[in-house]
């Protein structure tokens, strides 16, 4: 999705604008552009496709000055080109605007401006924020946007310079993410802190229907309301090295390497090994309100949908609490039928996540509590739910999500834990799932050393235009986010499927150019996965499997197979998942694709 970059201060702005884009790649984008003010004027680059184009195209030019606004875009409207790359200005390129987000109302906006004459230069939403900006003001920029805000519908994240204020910054939001860092006398604007968490780790978080403005002197916050409010800077936990690739190929390596890491600082002060059981600072209930609830929902969507998946198998079957999913973007649009014993939980790795930032307004609008499950701090849907977890997975940078999922089904499992003993799970069961969580970590780290025998598997099968995963029970979600990170970084077709499915439909698929992943750990469904194996080799399928070790039989049926150590069947995800991660990732590896920057993709989707 777009990023913005912004700053203001004593050193020259380029270098930082073109680093804060870099690290805002990331996110996913389609073109890029900068205004830096100079000497009276603003003067301006874009381009279409990567950063690198960019910087090529500013090699060439002499763009000097400490004040400028930077932009990552991610085409919602018109199509993905230098004349729709922002910044964009207004009709005597006076302004320069960078917006993330959308603008609801933007055609009615665009109709009533051209009839005063203004005149447009891109096919993008956002350029209405310039020419409104333009038609208020007054010498007073903050005061022209506040009032331009004011008429526009949807989504900001905002940054705007003018020409004859080359000492002010104004920026604003409205369900988009964006932060201030401060340093000495200078000030850094982003969209993601990972932007400028190399400069200052000194941050201010303006909540939504805020503005700032910002100069080499200070910033004052103010609503659209224009009433005053005080935000004082918060430090950051995560440090710059945190967001660094280090000696790994990509960040997607990285991170898939620090999921034992991941566990132990998920569980660190809250695995209650003796008591069998689990405690949580941030939940604000307490264990007799915890006992009132009758059902749980998680709303959230892609992988930490399918952590809530994960989620619903462990707290059902070792807490016994039903539990029901359900993807944000569909939630938010249907008949809520929550009671007051309803648990909610949204799940987010970013925190940021339009769909399922809506969702959460939508159950505190009805008058229910909505808790969290995070890994972003400072997020917004950390900021606005009534309590919650955070996973503590550090910044995860790669696009396909991996340790945040990890940290999200490790939170999972002690959820389970913590409502099983509070209500009928008993200590000796609590205590054998409790140990089994504390060896997690060694054992990931036993699966990390054998990946290229999963190097290996990938390379043999990476010409397969399509896959099917299967797994039962605590593996079916695994199956489905083992396809989803298959397709996401490889663009190989690929489906996931609750294994005593297959038979009613997609064995039709099956043949010896669609591979099968199954994922047949010995659990109780292990015998009934081994059938649907069989059902799959006499079809001529070839068949992958993820397998206990020892389980020497198992290897007589599948053309290959990949072992992971023996845990309880609760706990097992937290193992398969790995493979599948290290499989999609090679997969993409050797075919030669760029991992971190999937196609088509955006880390957080912060647009509807
Ligand atoms: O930041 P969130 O956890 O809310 O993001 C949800 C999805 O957009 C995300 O998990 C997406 O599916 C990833 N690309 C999966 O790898």
């Amino acid at each position: 999705m777009c990023g913005i970059v912004g700053y203001i201060g004593k050193k020259e702005v380029l270098p930082i604008l073109l680093d804060g884009l870099s690290r805002l790649e990331y996110r996913g984008y389609d073109s890029a552009g900068v205004a830096i003010v100079n000497g009276g004027g603003i003067s301006t680059a874009k381009a279409k496709g990567r950063i690198a184009a960019l910087k090529e195209k500013i090699e060439v030019m002499n763009l000097k000055g400490q004040v400028g606004i930077a932009h990552t875009r991610w085409a919602t409207h018109g199509e993905p080109s230098e004349r729709n790359a922002h910044p964009h200005f207004d009709c005597k390129g006076k302004i320069a605007v960078v917006h993330n987000g959308i603008i609801e109302n933007f055609s009615e906006l665009r109709k009533t401006l051209i009839s005063l004459g203004h005149v447009f230069a891109s096919d993008t939403d956002s350029e209405v924020l310039a020419h409104l900006i333009e038609k208020f003001y007054d010498e007073n920029l903050g005061e022209a946007v506040r009032r331009a805000l004011r008429s526009v519908r949807g989504t900001y994240g905002i940054a705007v310079v003018a020409s004859d204020q080359p000492n002010v910054i104004i920026a604003a939001r409205r369900g988009s993410p964006l932060v201030l860092g401060v340093g000495e006398k200078e000030y850094y604007l982003a969209s993601d802190i990972s932007a400028i968490l190399s400069y200052t780790n000194k941050i201010v978080y303006p909540e939504d229907g805020e503005m700032i403005r910002i100069s080499r002197e200070g910033y004052t916050t103010l609503t659209l309301d224009n009433k005053f409010i005080e935000r004082t800077p918060q430090e950051v936990e995560w440090s710059a090295d945190d967001i660094e690739k280090g000696d790994f190929a990509h960040y997607m390596l990285k991170e898939i390497f620090e999921q034992p890491q991941v566990v132990r600082n998920t569980t660190a002060g809250r695995l209650l090994i003796n008591e069998g059981s689990a405690h949580f600072g941030g939940l604000n209930l307490s264990d007799n309100e915890l006992r009132m609830i009758d059902r749980i929902l998680f709303v959230a969507c892609g992988t930490a949908y399918y952590a809530g998946f994960v989620g619903k198998y462990m707290l059902e079957e070792v807490a016994g609490i039903p539990v029901d999913i359900c993807t944000a973007s569909e939630f938010r649009y249907k008949r809520i039928l929550i009671t007051p014993t309803t648990l909610v939980f949204v799940v987010s790795q970013s925190g940021e996540t339009a769909d399922t930032l809506a969702a959460l307004r939508e159950v505190k609008r009805k008058g229910n509590k909505v808790l969290g499950i995070t890994n972003v701090v400072s997020s917004t849907i950390a900021r606005e739910t009534d309590g919650g977890i955070f996973i503590h997975a550090g910044p995860e940078i790669g696009v396909a999500s991996t340790k945040a999922f990890m940290g999200q089904i490790t939170t999972l499992a002690l959820m389970a834990l913590n409502f099983g003993r509070i209500r009928d799970l008993s200590a000796s069961a609590g205590k054998k799932m409790a140990e089994a969580i504390s060896r997690i970590p060694a054992q990931i780290e036993g699966i990390l050393s054998r990946r290229g025998e999963i190097k290996e598997i990938a390379e043999k099968y990476k010409d397969a235009k399509s896959f099917l995963f299967m797994g039962r029970k605590f593996n079916f979600p695994i199956a489905l986010e083992g396809a989803l990170k298959l397709k996401e970084i490889t663009y190989i077709h690929a489906e996931g499927y609750a294994a005593g499915e297959m038979k009613h439909g997609p064995i039709a698929l099956v043949d010896k150019e669609t591979p099968s992943v199954f994922i047949c750990p010995k659990d109780t469904v292990y015998e009934k996965t081994i059938s649907n194996i069989s059902e799959v080799r006499a079809r001529n399928g070839r068949v992958i499997a993820i397998a206990t070790e020892g389980d020497e039989q198992l290897k007589q049926h599948v053309d290959d197979i990949f072992y992971i150590p023996r845990t309880p069947e609760a706990v097992a995800p937290l193992l398969t998942t790995v493979p599948l991660q290290l499989f999609a990732y090679y997969t993409a590896v050797a075919k030669n694709l760029d991992v971190d920057k999937p196609r088509n993709l955006a880390k957080s989707v912060t647009v509807e």
